[in-house]
């Protein structure tokens, strides 16, 4: 029995173990309700999100889950080759609906699938499923026929000698004699005109009947119009573009060396790559950390404009630079992180879109110390652990302590009293060093003893610095090796004079 921690409280559990872990991400955000209320319509709305807070608070955490909360995608963006102009690709989308219908037709060009007794009784034979001998009908992949003994394909090359010419039927297996056929080809009377019919073995136990539409149809698609599916039905609803460059971002037509030559190189339609804000159509566009991408900011204002945005090459060196997709569609929820520090970096008109279509979100960095507050902080540790892997549950005892952690972590990093720290990747980094420990020690429970160490020695270097030698410049001048130190303490030698211009 997995326990709620929305309703019961610390004292309830024995271990993290009976901690149920709820199965929306967004539930699994701990201490943000307020603003998940925003979140939630942002995704059922598409509106987009500027979220604004320190590291580590659950940015990404929200952008992730958002995209799950969406409904499924319904378009599918190819780039076809346009014969006229081979460098000006056309765009084509696809709904859902279109697809699912051309795989139907696609399945009825498969033939219909009936089973060995609808067929002509030679028709039947010839395939294997057949007895010539008893007349019963079996699995095609049994040379003996179980009901007679009879070898029911020698018995097949005995009439096929006398009885194929006059059926009409053609296309005899080239193979060996005394296996059965694979395809019988003959003709059928349809509407008073003759038609050719192929009958094929699926399987051991069905004939797949090709008939002149089926032919047709298969030979329809086999001629279709060559296509490059950049943004398939089948794909992430979430898209990070952290950090991107101008062609992840927006996308690239690759170097050909042939330049595109019909028969030696690839078309430019094979070499045209979707970036990220086509692969995010429909989807989330997350950007971490947005002032990284400064320069981009107004390509991606554009596309959230005009939801679309044309491919073209970006390398001027490059063949594909002279090709060119117009339109490609790029719908998608923009979701931009940053702390309070960058907010100035980023574009007004970026911004002013983001107010005028969604919400701009700054995240808090603690929480009220109450009891329902350390029952979610006791979920948070489970699901650090879960998602961790590696690591065994941590005993009641063990949680409390990481409470108390979480606790001192808001008075001292924020002035809170009463608080508890939502500064959460760095309390997570703490389940998963006591944990290391509770493993190394074949502890089948992260135990306080292991808590109470990890605290103890998750100190960031620059802590470890000032412990150690109580200031940075005190560390400065002992970072260097015992060579240089040699030298600098040798004062008036002749090494002084060396020219160390090229270090
Ligand atoms: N509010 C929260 N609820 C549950 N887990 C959290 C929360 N905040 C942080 N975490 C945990 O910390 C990890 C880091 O959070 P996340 O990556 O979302 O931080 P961030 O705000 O995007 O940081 P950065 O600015 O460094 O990208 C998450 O994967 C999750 O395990
Ligand atoms: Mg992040």
């Amino acid at each position: 029995m997995y326990i709620n921690m929305k309703n019961e409280f610390l004292g309830d559990i024995e271990s993290t173990a009976d901690i149920l872990i709820p199965k929306d991400p967004l539930e699994r955000v701990i201490g943000h309700d307020d603003i998940l209320r925003f979140v939630r319509i942002a995704a059922k709305q598409r509106r987009n999100l500027l979220l604004v807070g320190p590291p580590g608070i659950g940015k990404s955490l929200i952008a992730k889950a958002i995209s799950v909360h969406l409904t499924e995608v319904q378009e599918e963006i190819t780039v076809v080759h346009n014969p006229e102009r081979p460098e000006r690709p056309f765009v084509e989308v696809k709904t859902r609906k279109e697809i699912e219908g051309e795989l139907k037709e696609l399945q009825r060009a498969e033939g219909d699938l009936v089973t060995p007794q609808e067929v002509p009784e030679l028709v039947a034979e010839r395939l294997g499923f057949r007895c010539p001998n008893c007349e019963s009908y079996t699995n095609a992949y049994q040379s003996i026929c179980p009901n007679c003994g009879a070898d029911k394909y020698s018995h097949l090359n005995a009439r096929r000698k006398h009885l194929g010419d006059l059926l009409g039927m053609f296309e005899m297996n080239s193979g060996p004699v005394n296996i059965p056929q694979d395809r019988v080809t003959t003709t059928r009377m349809n509407h008073g005109r003759e038609e050719v019919v192929i009958y094929e073995r699926a399987d051991g136990d069905r004939v797949k009947i090709l008939d002149q539409h089926a032919l047709e149809k298969r030979r329809e698609m086999v001629e279709e119009k060559p296509k490059n599916i950049i943004v398939p039905l089948k794909r992430k609803s979430f898209i990070q573009a952290t950090g991107a460059s101008e062609t992840e971002l927006l996308g690239d037509v690759r170097h050909d060396p042939y330049g595109g030559h019909p028969d030696l190189g690839t078309q430019p339609y094979e070499r045209v790559v979707p970036g990220a804000v086509h692969e995010a159509h429909e989807g989330v566009l997350f950007i971490d950390e947005i002032v990284h991408i400064a320069p981009l900011q107004r390509y991606i204002l554009s596309a959230m404009q005009d939801k679309v945005f044309p491919i073209v090459g970006r390398n001027p060196q490059s063949a594909g630079s002279s090709v060119k997709v117009e339109d490609v569609p790029c719908d998608f929820i923009f979701i931009g992180a940053c702390n309070i520090r960058d907010l100035q970096y980023i574009l007004p008109p970026l911004r002013s879109r983001i107010q005028g279509e969604g919400y701009e979100i700054l995240m808090r960095t603690f929480m009220p110390d109450t009891e329902e507050n350390q029952a979610k902080l006791a979920q948070f540790v489970a699901q650090e652990i879960e998602m961790d892997g590696k690591i065994p549950h941590a005993t009641r005892n063990a949680v409390e302590i990481i409470v108390e952690e979480a606790r001192k972590r808001a008075r001292i990093i924020d002035d809170q009293k009463d608080a508890l720290t939502l500064r959460l990747r760095d309390l997570g980094g703490l389940v998963r060093m006591a944990g290391d420990l509770a493993v190394m020690e074949s502890s089948e429970l992260i135990k306080d003893r292991h808590i109470n160490f990890a605290v103890k020695n998750a100190i960031s270097i620059e802590d470890q610095i000032l412990e150690r030698y109580q200031s940075f410049e005190q560390a400065m001048e002992k970072d260097m090796s015992s060579s240089q130190k040699m030298h600098s303490s040798r004062k008036g030698t002749p090494n002084d004079h060396v020219d160390r211009s090229y270090l």
